[in-house]
């Protein structure tokens, strides 16, 4: 049974983010939900990172014996999981809010009645009442907030660039990323609480023209289609599992998005609780249950690392000193010259398979 507390459309038109790792696609298409990200899902071999008016290219696929990332939007994603699950006949409710949970008994109140469950599978959200249901000491937490946010748009032009493209600059950062042959994502890093209505299209052009300029390249610009502000947070709670309840993706761990990891970490987690639950109703065996929180919190760990370590090579702090953009500035020279650090890189942001 699956509850859903938004609507169908509402799921289906939320912009987020747009870069499965290779783990990823993988099980988007052994569980049988990857005919359509196999055809429209652009590969990748590469990003770039930008500083200093330079690009410099970090070969993914060549550093990483030959694996890649798929841009498709997450969106996306959402789009096929429920076309398949309705296609299924299995119980899928929208507009039906859990109002609490009890995670010893495996009860569940929601909008449209109770039900007793096996297992609940907390997947939904850093706000929704999964985690929120469990007594006050239950939790270790983890999390530290960042002082800026992105603004990002969703233009109808063609990309400008073939690869995603990090920017550090002294106005701040910048994403040049996109979601097809006639559709750009980009970014702009930006204060938190930042006011969407000091920035006008012009203004968010004007800003993504000086962040991302290098010399013999243009960035296009056309109607912007969708813009909002992301704030930034790394979030963890320990453990997963508490009785009947496993909570899984942005319920138990929030990354900041500089290294595309909060949906890839989500559908690992979720992958880790498929195979557990196979094994228990299969053969009574609960060792993989036990295992779930300690083997996700493994990986979670990794990408907070990452996630934080991009975040901060690449933003620039409210009051930055030069002393703070010099050292930013030898740390993306490190890892765009010596092949060791750009391998660290890359093999993070495909995705670690043995973590
Ligand atoms: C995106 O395409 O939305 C995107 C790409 C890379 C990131 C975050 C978001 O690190």
């Amino acid at each position: 049974m699956i509850l859903e507390a938004r609507s169908r459309e509402y799921c289906e038109a939320r912009i987020r983010a747009g870069v499965l790792e290779q783990g990823t696609v993988d099980l988007l298409r052994d569980a049988g939900v990857g005919d359509r990200m196999q055809r429209e899902g652009l590969v990748h071999h590469g990003i770039s990172l930008q500083f200093d008016g330079e690009r410099h290219r970090v070969a993914l696929s060549d550093l990483t014996g030959g694996r890649t990332i798929v841009i498709y939007g997450q969106t996306e994603v959402v789009k096929d999981l429920i076309a398949a699950r309705l296609a299924s006949g299995l119980p899928l409710l929208f507009e039906t809010p859990v109002e609490s949970v009890d995670p010893e008994r495996g009860f569940i109140r929601h909008a449209g009645g109770e039900l007793e469950c096996d297992v609940i599978a907390g997947c939904d959200g850093f706000h929704g009442a999964c985690r929120a249901s469990l007594p006050a000491g239950a939790l270790r937490e983890f999390s530290r907030e960042y002082p800026y946010g992105w603004l990002g748009i969703l233009a109808a032009v063609a990309p400008s660039i073939d690869e995603v493209v990090y920017s550090h600059t002294e106005r701040g950062f910048a994403l040049l990323s996109l979601r097809s042959p006639t559709l750009s994502r980009y970014y702009i890093q930006c204060a938190p609480d930042e006011d969407l209505d000091a920035w006008p299209d012009e203004r968010v052009w004007e800003e993504l023209q000086s962040r991302t300029a290098v010399e013999g390249w243009t960035l296009a610009e056309g109607p912007v289609l969708e813009k909002g502000v992301t704030g930034m947070r790394s979030y963890v709670c320990e453990p997963l599992r508490h009785g009947r309840l496993f909570l899984a993706g942005d319920a138990a761990h929030i990354v900041p998005p500089t290294g595309a990891k909060g949906l890839n970490l989500a559908i690992r987690d979720v992958r880790l609780l498929g195979e557990a639950l196979v094994r228990w109703y299969e053969s009574g065996d609960e060792s993989l249950l036990d295992a779930y929180s300690d083997a996700c919190l493994r990986r979670v760990w990794r990408c907070e690392h990452f996630s934080w370590w991009m975040t901060t090579m690449l933003h620039l702090p409210p009051h930055a000193d030069p002393f703070d953009l010099q050292l930013q500035r030898s740390q993306l020279r490190y890892v765009t010259t010596s092949e060791a650090q750009a391998r660290a890189l890359a093999e993070n942001y495909v995705g670690l398979e043995h973590v």
